[in-house]
């Protein structure tokens, strides 16, 4: 964990960071006259953003970033510029860093932060030489006039959230069953202060969770189904936000296998909209937002077992529509409708579900963003997508044309679990939105929730997708 928290009198670090722009005063940060002259020498005449002055016992880091049009773009440079931070911080072995805001901009700090701290995160658990892998930065204080208290401690509160969802992802089904993942979020109830209820296959065969017993069949192992409620005194909604996660701990494609090569190495990755979820109840009830929130979480993993679910199976599912299964790899939606369904009991004034469904998807855009649909209101999509630039998780709105639903049509069944051969992301989500009868977003994060290389503040492996933009929707709310 890397703490974050303000800066004070005590605060001792041998390494500064000032975030600096036109206004800053250099005379104020302990660098000599030449110094000061070598700095603004590099900002200038050679177009440097980022200086570094190495005192003997001091590493004083001036950064810059180049202003844009649109505020979000810079904000996003200046945690780009935290994560390059980072890697300068390690190398030189620092434990502990002071950043500055020298120019009262709380809003370009609070991004270097976040940058810096979201980049400093590794997965170091299965390492034997764990002790000298692990980066020497743990601790971040922050200086500033500006930012308040509430800033920085949800700064704080989202970051371990973040690390949080990391490393639930990163873990491969070795470690994390559909029952594991119950357990992790029961410990994450009890440390925010949510209810969680773990539901076992005993209890799903009793609420007639068809599509997700389906999915379970091919496997040893039992599915789960969490419900997770947070419930403040004085909330401001009547009607809870459901938040719903794909918890697929490992997708093998089950009988239509995935292809072998590579094509399965990543696929303990598919319970990532579970974690994004998960670990976004645990921002919102750490920070008190004052919001009814309820998160569902059905899991297991997807095998091709003995008795797995075959295609041409005809699945009843809990809402008592019936499916033909047709192709085994598309799970993620069987398991999915049946929470879809079960989340009606709520009467949600607004339902998010999260979920790596689909490759489509991430042929679609790639791993730069969102891709997202649904039957929520206008107002709604505005506001998401704007929270999707403030915390750079971009939304690319999909269309969600009716003709999409007629190639969902089965001979036999009431619908079929693929669609045509295009549109696939689409498809998918129209097969969800028949199990919805409240306003409905669906957020596709197959190409973004799991990185083979890092991309600045978003490091290799799980990267948390979802956490943040719920956060930041959720916040403004
Ligand atoms: N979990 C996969 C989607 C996925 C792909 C996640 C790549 C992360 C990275 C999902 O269950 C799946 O297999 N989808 C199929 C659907 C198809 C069979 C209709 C796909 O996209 O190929
Ligand atoms: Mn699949
Ligand atoms: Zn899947």
């Amino acid at each position: 964990m890397t703490k974050i928290s303000r800066a004070n009198s005590k605060t001792i670090s041998s390494a500064v960071i000032l975030v600096a722009n036109k206004k800053t005063n250099y005379g104020n940060y302990g660098l000599s006259r030449t110094e000061i002259d070598y700095v603004k020498h590099e900002l200038t005449a050679n177009d440097k953003k980022t200086v570094a002055v190495n005192q003997y016992n001091k590493l004083i880091i001036i950064q810059t970033v180049n202003p844009q049009k649109e505020t979000y773009k810079t904000i996003e440079l200046w945690r780009k510029a935290g994560a390059g931070a980072a890697d300068m911080l390690n190398q030189h072995k620092q434990s502990a860093v002071t950043i500055c805001d020298t120019a009262d901009d709380a809003n370009a700090t609070l991004a270097f932060a976040e940058g810096l701290a979201l980049a400093n995160y590794q997965f170091l658990k299965y390492k034997a030489d764990a002790a000298k892998e692990k980066n020497t930065l743990a601790q971040i204080f922050i200086q500033s006039k500006k930012a308040s208290d509430k800033q920085i401690d949800q700064l704080a509160i989202v970051t371990d959230a973040i690390y949080k969802a990391r490393t639930l992802v990163n873990e491969p089904v070795s470690f994390l069953t559909a029952t594991q993942l119950g357990k992790e979020f029961e410990a994450m109830g009890k440390e925010a202060g949510f209810k969680v209820e773990v539901f076992n296959k005993a209890k799903i065969e009793s609420l007639k969770m068809g599509g997700l017993l389906a999915v379970n069949k091919g496997s040893i192992d039992p599915p789960t189904f969490t419900v997770m409620e947070y419930n403040p005194r004085g909330a401001k909604n009547k009607k809870p936000i459901v938040l719903v996660g794909k918890g697929v701990v490992y997708d093998t494609g089950g009988l239509s296998l995935k292809p072998t090569g590579n094509s399965m190495d990543l696929m303990k990755c598919d319970m990532a909209g579970s974690a994004a979820v998960g670990c976004a109840m645990f921002a919102i009830a750490k920070a008190k937002l004052p919001l009814r929130v309820i998160a569902l979480v059905p899991a297991t993993d997807n095998r091709p077992g003995g008795n797995a679910y075959a295609p041409g199976d005809v699945i009843n599912m809990m809402s008592g529509h019936t499916v033909e299964m047709l192709n085994a790899d598309a799970e993620g939606r069987m398991i999915l409708a049946d929470a879809l369904h079960y989340a009606k009991r709520y009467e949600p004034e607004l339902v998010m579900e999260f979920s790596t469904l689909t490759g489509a998807a991430k042929a679609a855009i790639g791993s730069l963003g969102i891709t997202c649909m649904g039957t929520a209101d206008e107002r709604v999509k505005n506001k998401l997508i704007d929270s999707g630039k403030n915390v750079y998780e971009p939304l690319a709105e999909m269309p969600f044309w009716d003709e999409y639903d007629d190639m969902l049509k089965s001979d036999i069944a009431d619908m079929k679990n693929i669609g045509g051969p295009e549109g696939g992301s689409i498809t998918a989500g129209k097969f969800l939105a028949r199990y919805t009868n409240y306003p409905y977003m669906h957020f596709d994060i197959a190409g973004p929730a799991f990185l083979l290389m890092r991309d600045s503040w978003r490091v290799k492996g799980g990267t948390g997708v979802g956490v943040r933009l719920l956060f930041e929707f959720l916040k403004n709310k």
